[in-house]
């Protein structure tokens, strides 16, 4: 590991000296995953076979006013949570969707001199006593997920949140410089998306109660691909489970807008259990058909 490390730094050091030396602007206009590295200590995707038969930096992480999803990534996403309406209810829910909210998201562009680096804060009990917080707020990205809050936990979450992952059923207010990213599940959550953040939504209760209105800042308001989220489950889950959770999406996010990912909170702490890091979970049996069929599949070798 250290040693791949220092291999993959001079290479990248080596990759500056090269382009500081003989500055050839149509190399760098290549695709980036044949271009110079960035100038982080790791970047992503160098030279590492495993990685680039999965990565597939063609799909796009968000939803775009422009974008448009295949009936068939409709039909997939449609049966995750149980949808029963129709593309053309989803298509024209996104036309409202984007009148209210930016077009395109709110991206840092790769560059070769730069490197963007992310952090991916879970919510896991391991994080307790890690004083991982300045380590987190050094990064450029900060993602954290649902209701995984910063207030009194700073030494070990950090206190930065750049990107702030929801649902429904998860939502929390956030303040005016914080991303809002909605991993939608059915078109209900984009219809929850624009009544919440205008007149209220009064929409019917899931399998949670939903948040009448939200505070975040609506220049900010990302919506997750679910075309995305397919590719997740296929390319890097091999189809297993029913669909990837929302932890496992964020990391591949990241690893998509991102040179270098660091991955904090996440699984069960030292002794073995899976609690927040604010809360102690009393059941913590999970027993949601993903999670049983990951374990399965786990245990099975595969
Ligand atoms: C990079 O790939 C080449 C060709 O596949 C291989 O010879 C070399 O060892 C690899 N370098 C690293 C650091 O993995
Ligand atoms: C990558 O994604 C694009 C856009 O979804 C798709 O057209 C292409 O076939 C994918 N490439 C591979 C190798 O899967
Ligand atoms: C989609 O559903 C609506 C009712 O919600 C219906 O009026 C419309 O004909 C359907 N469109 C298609 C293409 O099936
Ligand atoms: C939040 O930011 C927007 C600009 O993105 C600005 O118009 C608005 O006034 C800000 N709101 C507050 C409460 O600071």
């Amino acid at each position: 590991m250290s040693r791949w490390r220092v291999l993959t730094f001079l290479l990248c050091v080596i990759g500056i000296s090269v382009y500081l030396t003989e500055y050839d602007p149509q190399r760098i206009s290549q695709n980036p995953l044949e271009s110079e590295p960035c100038t982080c200590g790791n970047c992503l995707a160098e030279n590492d076979t495993w990685f680039l038969q999965r990565i597939n930096q063609s799909v796009e992480p968000f939803l775009s006013a422009n974008y448009k999803l295949s009936e068939d990534a409709f039909n997939w996403w449609k049966i995750l949570q149980e949808e029963k309406r129709n593309f053309s209810h989803y298509r024209e829910t996104l036309d409202t969707l984007f009148q209210i909210f930016p077009n395109s998201p709110d991206l840092i562009d790769p560059r070769p001199q730069e490197c963007r680096s992310c952090a991916v804060v879970g919510n896991s009990g391991n994080l307790i006593r890690s004083h991982y917080g300045p380590l987190i707020d050094f990064h450029d990205v900060i993602i954290r997920i649902n209701h995984g809050q910063t207030k009194g936990y700073e030494s070990d979450v950090g206190k930065r949140t750049t990107h702030r992952i929801m649902y429904p059923e998860s939502a929390t207010d956030l303040d005016n410089t914080t991303r809002l990213v909605l991993f939608p599940f059915k078109i209900q959550d984009l219809e929850w998306l624009i009544k919440a953040m205008t007149t209220g939504f009064s929409g019917k209760r899931t399998y949670a109660p939903i948040k009448y209105k939200i505070k975040a800042n609506k220049d900010l308001v990302m919506v997750m691909n679910p075309g995305f989220m397919r590719y997740v489950h296929e390319a890097w889950l091999q189809k297993k489970g029913r669909y990837p959770s929302t932890g496992f999406m964020a990391v591949l996010l990241a690893l998509h807008i991102c040179d270098e990912v660091h991955v904090f909170g996440f699984g069960a702490d030292r002794d073995g259990n899976w609690n927040h890091y604010w809360e102690k979970l009393k059941d913590t049996n999970f027993k949601t058909g993903i999670i049983l069929e990951l374990k399965s599949t786990k245990q099975s070798g595969s």
